[in-house]
C-alpha cells in the first residue's frame, strides 16, 4: 500500500455528566490521505497555520512510526475536513486517529486498534472522543494504569442529534482552564448517578429520562459563561422537551431528541434570542468507526 485515505467520524464527548468518559460518533467526517515520499513533509487542504510539523495528523503519524521503530520519511498529507475546528465535535481527535491509522496501514498494520488508541490517548490526554472515533457508536472509557479501556453501549435507533454550531471557536485548553481542581462529594455523586442513567436512557430511547439525566456539575456550569447566550438557548431547547448538553468542551450545543420537527421548531426562535450566528446541523449516530476509504 502506497497511499491511503482514512475517514474518521465527528464525535461528541461527555454527553452531559460523562466528563472525559462518554462519547458518541456522529455522521460528519474528516478524510485524510497519506502518501509517503522522499520530499519531506507536505500538508495540503487546510489553512497555512496547520501545515507545519505540529499538525495533529502528522504528530500521531510520527508517534506510531516511533512505536514501530520505523524511520519517519517524507509524507504528503491531504486533509478534507468537514468537522469544524475547535467547536467541540472532535476535530482534533479525528486528525490523531487518521494519522495513527494511516501510519499503521502504510507500515504493515502491525498495531491493533487498542494499540493505536493507547498511543493517541497519551497525546490527547483523555479517550472520550478517540474511542468513538475509532470504534463508532456510543462508548464509555476509563483510563486504568495509564491505558484507556473503552466499551461500546447500545443506542436506541430513533435518536436524532441536532448540533447548534456557533460562528466562534473555543479552544479546549481554555474550556478546561476554567474547571475547578476539586469538587465536593455531593457533586461527584450527582455526576456518577446521572452518568449511569444517561447510558440507560440512550439505550431505551427514553427522552424524558435522558433530559433529566443529561445534567452535570463537573464542567457545563463553569463553561457556560464562555459561550454567549448558552442559558437562553438551553431554556429554549428545554421548552421543546429535547435533551440538551454542551458538545465536548463546546462551544457547540447539542440537542438529542426523537422529534423530527425539532430543527423547524428551534429555527423560528433561535435567531431572535441570540446575536451570534448558530448553524443548526442535524446528525445521526455513526456506527462505523474510522476506516479506509481508499487505498492504492
Ligand atoms: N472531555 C473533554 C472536555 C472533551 O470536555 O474537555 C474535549 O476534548
Amino acid at each position: 500500500m502506497k497511499r491511503v485515505t482514512i475517514r474518521v467520524p465527528a464525535t461528541t464527548a461527555n454527553l452531559g455528566p460523562g466528563f472525559d468518559a462518554f462519547g458518541c460518533a456522529l455522521s460528519l467526517y474528516t478524510d485524510v490521505t497519506f502518501q509517503e515520499t522522499d520530499a519531506g513533509l507536505e500538508i495540503t487542504g487546510c489553512d497555512e497555520e496547520f501545515t507545519g510539523p505540529d499538525n495533529l495528523a502528522y504528530t500521531s503519524y510520527c508517534a506510531v512510526l516511533n512505536t514501530l521503530s520505523e524511520e519517519v520519511r517524507g509524507v504528503k498529507i491531504h486533509i478534507d475536513a468537514h468537522i469544524p475546528i475547535c467547536r467541540g465535535l472532535g476535530s482534533s481527535a479525528a486528525l490523531l486517529v487518521a494519522g495513527a491509522m494511516g501510519a499503521n496501514l502504510l507500515h504493515g498494520s502491525k498495531l491493533s486498534t487498542q494499540g493505536l488508541l493507547n498511543i493517541t490517548n497519551a497525546m490527547e490526554g483523555h479517550p472520550d472522543n478517540l474511542a468513538p472515533a475509532f470504534y463508532g457508536g456510543l462508548t464509555a472509557s476509563m483510563v486504568d494504569g495509564g491505558l484507556p479501556v473503552s466499551v461500546s453501549f447500545p443506542l436506541h435507533p430513533d435518536w436524532e442529534f441536532l448540533a447548534l454550531i456557533p460562528d466562534f471557536n473555543l479552544p479546549t485548553t481554555l474550556a478546561r482552564s476554567v474547571l475547578p481542581q476539586q469538587i465536593s462529594r455531593a457533586d461527584a455523586i450527582y455526576n456518577i448517578s446521572h452518568g449511569a442513567l444517561v447510558l440507560k436512557a440512550l439505550e431505551l430511547g427514553d427522552e424524558k429520562l435522558l433530559r433529566n439525566a443529561m445534567q452535570d456539575r463537573l464542567h457545563q456550569c463553569y463553561r457556560k459563561k464562555l459561550i454567549p447566550d448558552y442559558e437562553k438557548i438551553e431554556a429554549l431547547v428545554r421548552t421543546t422537551g429535547a435533551a440538551f448538553c454542551l458538545s465536548g468542551a463546546g462551544p457547540t450545543l447539542l440537542c438529542i431528541t426523537q422529534d423530527q420537527n425539532l430543527e423547524r421548531k428551534l429555527s423560528k426562535k433561535l435567531d431572535s434570542i441570540t446575536e451570534k450566528n448558530w448553524q443548526m446541523l442535524p446528525l445521526r449516530v455513526e456506527f462505523q468507526g474510522a476506516h479506509v476509504r481508499n487505498a492504492e
